[in-house]
Order: C-alpha cells, then sequence, then structure tokens
C-alpha cells in the first residue's frame, strides 16, 4: 500500500499523557499504558472510533476510565486496534506482551547481547504498544521500568530520573519523567548491566549538565572520544545557533545490535558500537572523524528534530537535512573545511547522484512510499544538507541565523513542514525564497551547461549558464531551479580577479568572488574591465548540487590543478583531469589500442609532492584517484574491466614513476613514537604516508613491501596498522598477505570494532578477488548474519566496494547478493532492503549484465512474505 503526502490529515486524536511501565523478563516483555486521548478540535475528519497502531503485540486487558471493555467495544487487526465509539476525553489502559528476545528486525524494544533496548523511529513503537504511531502525536511521557536487579542494574529511559527502588525476588524499579512533550518515535528504554563513564558540561546560561555514557564494561577505555566530541558539540550549537542543551542529563549508550548509526532519542541517545566507541588502538582516523560527526549529528537533533519535530514523515529531510548541514558545519570548524567539503561532495557525486537517476530516485520531500524505512536516503540526508546548504549561500551567515532563530522560535514545541521551514528563512532575510523550494519536490540531479567567452577589445567576460534536469525533461511546465552558483575569475597567475558587473561599481571594492543568482533557464552574466583572457573558476566550493558538464582542457584542468585558489575546485580540477586520462585509456582498453597515461598527469602529481606550499589536508586527499564507482556514474555506459584496469595502470605508472617521490612522501610524514593525536594535520599526514604506501605496494614495489612488513608490526595505532594490511591484502605478495591477515586477526578476534574491519578489507581486496573468499568468511566464527554490522563488513562491502568482482560476467556475485537478501528479507527486512541497492543500479551497465540483475531482482520478488521494504525497492527496479 502507498501513503500519499497529498493524504494527510491531522490526527483525530490527541494523547497529552502517556504512562508507561515496563515488566521485563527473560521470557518476554509485559508493557502496560495509561493514555490520556482527548479529541482533536483541529481534526479535518471525525470518527468516532479511535484507531491505534500496533504490529506482533499480545493483547493482554483494555480497559476506558477504569472499566475493561469488552468484545465488540474493540477489534484487534494485524496493523493494530480499533477502540468502537469512545467519548471526547477518556483514559484508555492496554497491557500488552511482546517478545523481545525474539526479535530480528532489530526494531521496537529487542535485546542486543545481553542488554534491552529499542529503535522506534520511524514506526518501530507500535511494536512495543498500541498507540498513535505518527509524530505529529506529541505527548509527555513517564516510563517505568521493572527487571532483575543482578542481570540489569542499569534502567534507562527518557528525561530525568524521578524515583527507584528494590522490589521483591530480587528485582528492582527506575521512574523516568521527561518534561518535555515528544512523539514516539524518541522513546527510548535501555536496560542492561552497563558500566557509565561520566562528565560534565557547564551551558552558556550556567546550568550544570550531567554526560554520561553507558557501555558494557569490555569498552570503558572507548569513551573518552564521544564524550569530547559531545561537549565540543554542545559549546558549538551554543556559539553558533545559540541552542543550549534542556535537561539535566544527557546519556549514550552502546550497542552492538543496531540498523542504522544511531538515533536522538531524548537526553538518551543510542549508538551503534562502531559508531561510537575508539581508542587508538582499535579505532583508525576515519572512525575517530565519522564517531565526531554523529554525536554531533544526534546531538544537534535535540534543537533540529526533537524541540521542533516533523508533522509527517514526507517531512523526513525537515529534520535530517538541516541536521547534517549543522553536523557538516560542526565538522568543518573542528577540523579541515576544505577536506570535509571534499568527502561529502565525493559521496554525494557518486552515491547521491545514482540514486537520484535510480529507480528509487525521489524528492528531498518524498510525495509517497510504501515503507518509510526506505526512506532514510542519501537524499534526504545528503541533498537534504545540500538544500539547506545553498540557503545558507543565498542568505549568508548573518540571515540565515536569523532565519534559524525565527524558526526555533516559531515552532519550538510543534511538529512542522519543510515549508514551514524555508518560510522562516525567508521571512527573516526578506529573500524571495518561493522558486527554491522547487528543490524539495523535484527529483533528479540538475545538469548546468556552462559557456563562455572573452572579448579582449572590449575587455568583457560573458558567462552563459544554462540549466535542465532529466527528471522533468519534456514536462510542458518545466521551471528552473534557483542555484546559487559561486563563481570567480582567475588571471594568469591564479589570483582572483575583480568582479564588476556594472559600470558603476567602484573598482576598488569589487568582489572576486560571487554567488550568482542562477534562476533562468538559460542566463548570462557579464563582467568587465576583465584587461587579460581568464580561466573560470566554476561552482566554487560545490555551491549546488548539480552536474557541470566540463568545459575545460586537460590544459586549463593542469592550470587549475596546480592554481585554484578554491580548495574544492582545485581538487575537483585534479579529479576531472585524473578521471578524463582514465576514460580514454578505458576506451583504448575496450578496443584493443596500445595504452598510456598522458605524461602530464604524472608531472602534475610530481609537482604537487614537491610543493612546499600545499596543504598536507588538501594534498592527502588529491593523491586520491577517483573512485571506481565515481567513475561508473560518470559513464553513461560503464564497462567495469576496462575502468578497474585504466584506474590501476595509472596508478602503477605513478608509482613507478614518482617511486622516489613517494617514498620521501612515506618518511616525512612517519613519526616514530609520537603520542597519537585525531587533529586534522596528524590524520592528512597519515594518510599522505598510507595513500604513498598503498600506491607503491599496489604496483609490487619491494622497498614499500618492507616498509608495510615494518609498520604493520610496530603501529602503534589502528590507522597505521590497518593502512599497513590493506596494503598488503591488495598486493602480490600472497605469503605476507595471508599472514598478517592471520596475525591481525589472531590479535584482535575478541574486539568486534576491530573484526569488522578485518572482514571489510578482505571483501574488498580485488586481488582477493574471489566470491569464495567471501562466502567463506560467511562460514567464519567472526560473522554473524544476525549483526548488521558484520552483514556490512561482508556482503555490504563485497557488493559495493569490490566491483570488479561483485560484476563478474558470471553473475555469481549478483546471485550471491540476491541469496542473502532473500536469507536477510525474514530476518531483518531494513537491512535486507538497503543490502539490495547495487542490484538496482544495472542502468549504467551493459544489456547482458543488466539482463542478469534483472533475473535476480525477479528471483527476489517471486519470494513469499517479501517484507514491505524488499517489496518496494525491488518493485520500482524492475523493467
Ligand atoms: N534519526 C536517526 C538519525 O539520522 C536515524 C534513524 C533511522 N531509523 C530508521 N528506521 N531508518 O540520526
Ligand atoms: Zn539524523
Amino acid at each position: 500500500r502507498t501513503i500519499f503526502l497529498k493524504d494527510y490529515q491531522k490526527p483525530p486524536f490527541l494523547i497529552d499523557e502517556t504512562v508507561l511501565h515496563f515488566d521485563l523478563n527473560e521470557q518476554g516483555a509485559t508493557v502496560k499504558s495509561r493514555l490520556s486521548v482527548r479529541r482533536n478540535p483541529e481534526a479535518e475528519l471525525t470518527t468516532s472510533d479511535l484507531t491505534l497502531d500496533g504490529v506482533d503485540l499480545e493483547l493482554v486487558s483494555i480497559a476506558i476510565d477504569g472499566v475493561a471493555l469488552s468484545e465488540g467495544q474493540y477489534a484487534v487487526t494485524e496493523e493494530g486496534l480499533k477502540v468502537i465509539g469512545v467519548a471526547d476525553t477518556f483514559l484508555l489502559e492496554c497491557e500488552t506482551l511482546i517478545k523481545p528476545q525474539e526479535i530480528t528486525c532489530l526494531e521496537g524494544l529487542y535485546k542486543s547481547s545481553s542488554m534491552f533496548c529499542t529503535q522506534c523511529e520511524a514506526e518501530g513503537f507500535r511494536r512495543i504498544t498500541y498507540y498513535l504511531d505518527r509524530p505529529d502525536v506529541m505527548s509527555r511521557f513517564t516510563t517505568t521500568i521493572t527487571a532483575d536487579k543482578t542481570l540489569y542494574p542499569v534502567l534507562l529511559s527518557n528525561g530525568n530520573e524521578v524515583e527507584r527502588g528494590d522490589l521483591e525476588s530480587g528485582r528492582h524499579f527506575v521512574r523516568w519523567e521527561d518534561p518535555f512533550r515528544k512523539p514516539c518515535y524518541l522513546f527510548a528504554l535501555v536496560a542492561g548491566d552497563l558500566l557509565n563513564i561520566d562528565d560534565q558540561y557547564v551551558t552558556a546560561s550556567g546550568r550544570k549538565v550531567s554526560l554520561r555514557m553507558f557501555v558494557e564494561p569490555q569498552n570503558k577505555d572507548k569513551c573518552e572520544h564521544a564524550l569530547s566530541s559531545l561537549k565540543a558539540s554542545m559549546k558549538w550549537d551554543e556559539d553558533v545557533y545559540g541552542r543550549e542543551y534542556d535537561l539535566d542529563i544527557f546519556m549514550i549508550v552502546a550497542v552492538d545490535d543496531f540498523n542504522m548509526g544511531a538515533m536522538e532519542n531524548k537526553g538518551l541517545n543510542i549508538f551503534n558500537s562502531s559508531c561510537v566507541l575508539a581508542k587508538p588502538d582499535t579505532a583508525t582516523d576515519s572512525t575517530y572523524q565519522r564517531i565526531e560527526a554523529i554525536v554531533a549529528h544526534e546531538y544537534f537533533h535535540n534543537w533540529s528534530g526533537n524541540r521542533v519535530t516533523c508533522r509527517d514523515w514526507f517531512q523526513l529531510s525537515l529534520k535530517e537535512g538541516f541536521t547534517v548541514f549543522r553536523d557538516a558545519e560542526f565538522s568543518a570548524d573542528m577540523n579541515s573545511r576544505t577536506v570535509k567539503r571534499i568527502e561529502d561532495v565525493n559521496l554525494l557525486r557518486t552515491a547521491q547522484f545514482a540514486e537520484d537517476s535510480g529507480p528509487m530516485s525521489h524528492p528531498v520531500r518524498p510525495s509517497s512510499f510504501i515503507e518509510i524505512s526506505n526512506f532514510y536516503t542519501l537524499t534526504i540526508y545528503e541533498k537534504g544538507a545540500e538544500v539547506v546548504g545553498m540557503i545558507h549561500r543565498l542568505l549568508g551567515e548573518e540571515l540565515f541565523r536569523k532565519g534559524s532563530d525565527l524558526y526555533f522560535e516559531r515552532h519550538d514545541g510543534q511538529a512542522v513542514t519543510t515549508d514551514d521551514f524555508v518560510q522562516a528563512m525567508q521571512d527573516a532575510s526578506g529573500k524571495d525564497l518561493t522558486q527554491f523550494k522547487r528543490w524539495y519536490d523535484i527529483a533528479g540531479t540538475p545538469v548546468i551547461d556552462v559557456d563562455y567567452q572573452y572579448d579582449e577589445q572590449a575587455q568583457l567576460f560573458t558567462l552563459t549558464l544554462s540549466q535542465s534536469c532529466p527528471s522533468t525533461e519534456g514536462d510542458a511546465d518545466e521551471k528552473p531551479f534557483h542555484i546559487p552558483f559561486t563563481f570567480a575569475l582567475l588571471d594568469s597567475n591564479g589570483c582572483n580577479i575583480p568582479l564588476i558587473q556594472n559600470d558603476d561599481a567602484v573598482f576598488a571594492n569589487a568582489p572576486t568572488e560571487l554567488v550568482l543568482d542562477f534562476v533562468e533557464t538559460e542566463q548570462t552574466f557579464k563582467f568587465q574591465h576583465i584587461e587579460k583572457e581568464p580561466v573560470p573558476s566554476l561552482l566554487r566550493g560545490f555551491s549546488a548540487p548539480v552536474k557541470v558538464k566540463n568545459t575545460f582542457s586537460r590544459d586549463q584542468l593542469l592550470f587549475l590543478m596546480m592554481n585554484e585558489t578554491d580548495g574544492f575546485n582545485r581538487w575537483d580540477a585534479g579529479q576531472r583531469l585524473s578521471a578524463d586520462i582514465i576514460q580514454s585509456i578505458a576506451e583504448d582498453y575496450m578496443h584493443g589500442r596500445a595504452l598510456n597515461v598522458d605524461a602530464r598527469l604524472v608531472n602534475a602529481y610530481r609537482g604537487l609532492l614537491v610543493s612546499k606550499s600545499i596543504d598536507k589536508a588538501l594534498l592527502s586527499k588529491m593523491l586520491m584517484l577517483p573512485t571506481e564507482s565515481y567513475l561508473i556514474e560518470l559513464a553513461d555506459e560503464a564497462n567495469i574491466e576496462a575502468i578497474h584496469h585504466a584506474r590501476n595502470l595509472v596508478r602503477d605508472t605513478l608509482a613507478e614513476k614518482l617511486k622516489i617521490e613517494l617514498l620521501r612522501c612515506y618518511q616525512e610524514n612517519t613519526d616514530v613514537g609520537a603520542a597519537y593525536s585525531a587533529d586534522f594535520n596528524s590524520i592528512a599526514r597519515r594518510s599522505l604516508k598510507n595513500s604513498a604506501l598503498n600506491i607503491l605496494l599496489s604496483a609490487g614495489d619491494s622497498d614499500a613491501l618492507v616498509l608495510a612488513e615494518k609498520q604493520f608490526v610496530s603501529a602503534t595505532n589502528m590507522t597505521d596498522e590497518s593502512a599497513a594490511l590493506i596494503a598488503l591484502v591488495n598486493s602480490d605478495f600472497v605469503s605476507q598477505r595471508e599472514s598478517a591477515l592471520n596475525t591481525f586477526y589472531a590479535k584482535w578476534k575478541a574486539d568486534p570494532q576491530v573484526v569488522e574491519q578485518w572482514l571489510s578489507i578482505q571483501c574488498t581486496s580485488a586481488k582477493s578477488g574471489t566470491l569464495e573468499a567471501v562466502k567463506r568468511l560467511m562460514t567464519h566464527e567472526a560473522f554473524d548474519i544476525k549483526n548488521p554490522n558484520k552483514v556490512r563488513s561482508v556482503i555490504g562491502a563485497f557488493c559495493n566496494h569490490n566491483l570488479i568482482n561483485f560484476h563478474n560476467l558470471s553473475g555469481e556475485g549478483y546471485q550471491f547478493l540476491a541469496d542473502n537478501v532473500i536469507k536477510l528479507n525474514k530476518l531483518n527486512p531494513q537491512i535486507a532492503s538497503r543490502l539490495v541497492t547495487p542490484l538496482t543500479r544495472g542502468k549504467k551497465f551493459n544489456q547482458e549484465r543488466q539482463a542478469l540483475m534483472q533475473a535476480q531482482l525477479h528471483r527476489i520478488l517471486s519470494e513469499e512474505n517479501l517484507s514491505k521494504d524488499v517489496y518496494e525497492v525491488v518493485s520500482k527496479s524492475i523493467k
């Protein structure tokens, strides 16, 4: 059944108070609820019956105003409970029985190792008790948890602890009260034998907040980074948005079995262990940065998500897009802004662009869905963040802040829409955002054609931009997007030239960078007093989520690679040049022609490696060739063998021609005996050193082998240890590779976060290549199909990041994926449905591969008892 945004109606009933009582036992849990229900005076639709959501619940008893209901006064269905003929206000009491121990979908209340925990977003609360499970029903929650005191000494829920005590037969209880009204998707409960690591934060207005992280005892030394990230986030949200924390306690819990990264439950954030636990010897630099970003993301939700929440799930990007924008700005402020932008754009251009041109393409505010879990997508999150970022660019820092202040003030305590967000931005800034709203409604990636001319006589530079969007092609009333197009002109020394758009401008005050309001289908911008032919700098900082057709020659790209003043564009010039060169080699490969690597690329890399002035953080990114996924995304029809071969040839050529420079880079960026620090400069240096090692060893360099083996045994942090392992695993030195893998596992097998890395390093190795190795790993003691992290590290890693093997023309990779989707469909539909994505990306491949992928999709679709999750993705992907 498809749900449509246009069918939205206000809830017919409201729940002012929600009083919950949980009895947790080894056989199951009893949940008693007392709901103060009232007819919604604003409801469009009046009905005499109350319909509550509920899934897999066993109803034990039900009463209204203290009187048990008799049969005929209510009806239980697959999807919930209907109470027939209710009054305008009443107290509804329900007792239900649930089986957390049997839940494998990891929604509602479930068990992860020895603890009870919850995941309610988006529609998990209905697996706990009968309720109005929709975000526009906000209620005050009081939660009492009772459980065995020895097994579950820690009992947590949202808000403040108000009471605790011992009960008979070794049990105890704790009562929690959340003073803030919230939708039930923000409800959380945790029970377990956990340790707490405590810290404190004093807010700008002087209130003391306890910060408390709960982990299983073996993880007590892995909390420091999350806690310091949390404090930095709290400070940042005060400084940049004027937002203070609002409860006396903020709790974080780490759980091993979790479908997503983390969840922003009010006052009680629950995290996937892999997104919160770290210490230098087990977590890599990228894990450190991911943790910092996710801790911030969940914390920022307290305002953008909890205090102001979504009216309905079509508005998901209201909280997710805005919060991703906020966490990206935070990370940019804490680390290298340019590098953060490069990473985000890289993800957007590979994965989100692919999603946006694939069968599940949808707008930032979708207009329909079958299963909301399928819409926690790159489009909602990353493109949604880009859309907020564009508003930021159009308004500027100060007006944007005025807009966000107005938004929080106007809508505090409400459940609202993306339109409300844009309206607040418009009202506070005075900037007309009517046309801008199109970004929320239209799917697909706009394409910009750039044309420019220089008239030396008139000293005039003319820029003509035109836009189109593949999803609205042929649409009679196709209207243009409002695109902030950040632009500059560079002279031959790579200096920005003053931009004078009309003669009156005072030359000295002319800006050297402009955000052009590109609002027409085709639009011309003129710049005067340009004395010499400049090189244009287009879409600086990737100022809008669009594709700009490449108009640069290789020589211009080389110039930009060395001289661009915009860090992002400088990196992008390198990517475009490398991609162009790899693409022509791939062409030659397909036609059986001789292959050679344009010497200009080698020289450019040499120039970067010997440059004394380039920032190391930027250099560390520039040293990485475009990924195979990005090269596939750039192609109309991708030939994976050709791309793989061409990319490797370029990498090996760099290794051979730049051996001396790469070895020097390795040595210069190696610190012996220095303490680990996760600051961005240290991270950049480790990244540089490890890239150099990887390039050399992939090409079979024997000096690099010695360095890698030495690094592998002497590393004092996981970044260096795993980088050495990756380099060895991707080399042709078979015995060294096997022995390193065995050593690593023996050393780390007790640490799930490290084992995840060990698994994915093997599954992404193009060298190890064979699908057989992946299948063998699935029978290894380290694998567990019920644990999403393990599934992602093995099946996900292979299908998404081992493209040459996954797309093998035997079709076995596709079959392998389909087999596992079918298996997971029963255990964990959300994970199954996410996993299937690579099979839905056939469009980029030739007929033969498309047919193989389609056959597997058909096989999945013909399964009985297909979950809504998998059904939606697969049925939309079938041609
Ligand atoms: N709101 C969470 C976050 O982005 C993600 C929850 C995802 N839940 C889901 N069922 N897909 O921080
Ligand atoms: Zn979020």
